[in-house]
């Protein structure tokens, strides 16, 4: 049997509940039918606390504007990407006043949103990108923050009829947040104690739903609820060759018995922003004597895990340190000197205006 840890119990006991109050809200009375101030009002006092602290601003294309009130925070029932699944995302991280990553990020949107049919080679890309790119740094700048917040941006097959094929539909919608980003990594000063992570036995996604980016993360979220089953922080899942896949929402890479930095190929997983990064910055290490090499486009087998060194999960521009696997230490079980040296050139990236996008704050002022 396995023993539910506490937060896992208070998890469950906060869903029940949640379920109750919807039976003795609605149940078997006779519901309002509301006007339109009436409903603004309920919207108002519906937002949960936390949500009415933590998220900053948002963007509908179907609104056609920005709000800093998250009560307006509304996605239509007719959107196919809400109905239907039909729907691909990506993410931004903002580091003092500067978007990071934002090209790659939309790349691979545009990258999802050709394989879920989304757009398609009629679309001039590179001017859809651009003005994904205004709207990401717009609404960063409506927030008025600049640190420690984070976006999440979902373009949709459009908005319609609730047939499963988006052909009635309206052009892509294009949703944006920018909320508080609760999982901040630590500064250098203080470093991460790092992360424990075991395999689950959730079945993996098909390669197509597993290499694009959709908002069907079922199978992520049941990755992460089976590690919370186990008392870890990440759920890493394998193929059925015993292969490393992914963690709910990150990348895994070692460094194996040979110091060789080793990461799956993005056939079966997605193709991670952080690593195609990492694998840019390996060489550095590899001139300096730190690492061996770094192989990307070999599976790497759950075998390999017992004797590495280091291991990661990678997301967000940031690499974090796994220093626990299957209830045993990886290496020392601290946070290693690959860790130190790879945490070093990736927060350089966040400082530097290659990779960067400055957020358009003075427009709003
Ligand atoms: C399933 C999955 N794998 C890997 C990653 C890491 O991708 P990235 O490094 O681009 O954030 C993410 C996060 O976006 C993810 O959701």
């Amino acid at each position: 049997m396995v023993c539910l840890s506490h937060p896992h119990r208070k998890a469950v006991m906060l869903r029940v509940c949640g379920v109750r109050r919807l039976w003795s809200s609605s149940g078997t009375a006779t519901l309002p039918i509301l006007g339109a101030e009436d409903a603004l009002q309920r919207w108002r006092a519906a937002v949960p606390p936390k949500a009415s602290s933590t998220i900053l601003a948002s963007y509908s294309s179907a609104l056609g504007g920005i709000t800093t009130d998250p009560s307006l925070m509304m996605i239509p029932l007719d959107d196919h990407g809400f109905h239907r699944g039909h729907c691909v995302f990506d993410t931004c991280a903002l580091e003092e006043g500067r978007a990071f990553g934002l090209q790659m990020h939309l790349d691979r949107l545009l990258r999802s949103a050709r394989q879920a049919q989304i757009i398609d080679d009629s679309i001039d890309a590179s001017a859809l990108r651009e003005v994904l790119r205004s709207i990401v740094l717009q609404t960063f700048a409506a927030a008025g923050r600049r640190d420690q917040v984070f976006m999440r941006y979902w373009l949709t097959a459009g908005r319609g009829d609730f047939s499963i094929s988006p052909s009635g539909c309206t052009p892509p919608e294009f949703y944006a947040v920018v909320h508080e980003d609760a999982e901040y990594p630590e500064d250098a000063d203080h470093p991460p104690a790092g992360f424990s992570a075991a395999i689950v036995d959730v079945p993996l996604k098909t390669p197509l739903l597993a290499t694009m980016k959709t908002n069907n993360y079922l199978i992520n979220a049941l990755v992460a609820m089976e590690a919370e089953r186990l008392g870890v922080d990440l759920g890493l899942q394998l193929d059925d060759q015993g292969n490393v896949c992914e963690t709910a929402v990150g990348a895994v890479a070692v460094v194996d018995g040979d110091g060789v930095l080793r990461s799956p190929p993005a056939d079966q997983i997605l193709a991670s922003t952080t690593w195609a990064r990492v694998r840019e910055l390996a060489p550095t290490l590899v001139d300096q004597g730190v690492l061996s090499g770094c192989i990307a486009d070999e599976a790497l087998h759950v075998d390999a895990l017992a004797s590495c060194s280091e291991m990661f999960t990678m997301g967000g521009g940031w690499v974090e340190p796994i220093v626990e696997f299957n209830k045993r230490p990886v290496g020392t079980g601290k946070p290693g000197p690959i860790f130190n040296a790879l945490d070093a050139l990736v927060r350089a990236d966040f400082l530097s205006t290659e990779h960067t996008d400055a957020v358009p704050f003075a427009d709003r002022i």
